[in-house]
């Protein structure tokens, strides 16, 4: 049973542990990234051998399937993450796993991409790009009168970013609920698709947000429930969740106003991530928005669009 929620404990305590983790993790991470540099693949101590011919040829599927480049420190990332699943499935060693793969290319393949990809995300990461669209973007669409908004959020992995959209949208919009508002919210990875999905999340994960916020569009857990939070359906119902891989055909036929894309072409390679952004460019309205994560540039990648500054672009009419 999800009561509605009434108090929130918004101390800082949460945001520090969370960057101490952070931190440490990033650190040790780094750590076995040196370590593996330093170890002879193959005659290390893991618990599986892992040779660099292992792992050139599980990177490459990735990059096959998804247009993701796995550079040399990854190493060690697949290593630890793929050991997981050579567990899961009873497997001994990286051969086994690359039979196993060969024999079940379609399901495997997303399991494979599924384990490698990094979905890290957060409400309102980046927040100027909630604050552009909160102020300029919704003054804009009001003054043409326009009360239809189609948002695409691509890469969206475990729904942070989507609803931090639509909670921007009823924050601006106070009467939403006449608008005709979609939001499309899209991923690779199945598994971050349906958590999305839920609505669901750890109480740690919405610490940090503006109190009122979490008081309008979330309910707090009790019970069995409790420790989680869940998303209003007034917000939940504004986005449509679907599993999709950016480099596939896109099976809907909506002209976009935004696009947030943002954390995602950071792994592909030059040519892959020029050729998605014309895509973007056709799939948006004239003048539409393209926003991207705060390490990603256009730069000299198209003409299509025009930066108006922290990687918000705009699409050149
Ligand atoms: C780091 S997360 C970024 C999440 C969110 N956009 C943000 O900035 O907080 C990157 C997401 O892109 C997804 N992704 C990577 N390659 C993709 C592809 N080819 N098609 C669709 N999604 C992809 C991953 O599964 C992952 O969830």
């Amino acid at each position: 049973m999800l009561a509605s929620m009434e108090t929130i404990d918004a101390t800082a305590s949460w945001i520090a542990i969370a960057a101490i983790v952070y931190r440490f993790e990033t650190r040790s991470e780094l750590a076995r990234t040196h370590l593996s540099m330093t170890l002879i693949p193959g005659v290390d101590s893991r618990e599986f051998e892992f040779t660099r011919e292992d792992f050139d040829y599980l990177r490459r599927i990735v990059t096959e399937t998804t247009g993701i480049v796995s550079s040399e420190d990854k190493y060690t990332m697949y290593y630890s993450r793929l050991a997981r699943r050579l567990r899961a499935l009873g497997l001994t060693d990286f051969k086994a796993y690359r039979d196993y793969l060969q024999r079940n290319p379609e399901s495997e393949s997303i399991e494979l991409v599924n384990s490698v990809t990094t979905n890290l995300t957060s409400f309102f990461r980046e927040n100027r790009h909630f604050e552009f669209l909160r102020g300029s973007f919704i003054d804009e669409v009001k003054a043409r009168g326009n009360r239809r908004l189609r948002i695409w959020s691509a890469g969206c992995s475990t729904g942070e970013e989507p609803y931090s959209i639509a909670m921007s949208l009823a924050e601006a919009i106070p009467d939403y609920r006449s608008w005709d508002i979609k939001i499309l919210a899209s991923d690779l990875d199945s598994n971050v698709v349906a958590k999305a999905a839920s609505g669901v999340y750890d109480e740690a994960r919405v610490d940090g947000l503006d109190p009122q916020y979490l008081k309008k569009y979330f309910h707090r857990g009790t019970g069995s429930n409790d420790g989680f939070v869940r998303v209003k359906p007034e917000i939940l119902n504004l986005i449509t969740f679907r599993q999709l891989n950016l480099l596939h055909s896109w099976p809907f036929s909506d002209i976009m106003d935004c696009i947030f894309c943002r954390n995602v072409v950071i792994y592909f390679d030059k040519p892959t991530k020029n050729k998605l952004v014309e895509r973007y460019a056709q799939q948006l309205v004239p003048n539409g928005y393209l926003f991207m994560g705060h390490s990603e540039s256009l730069y000299k990648s198209t003409d299509s669009f025009k930066l108006l500054g922290k990687t918000i672009y705009q699409k050149v009419a």
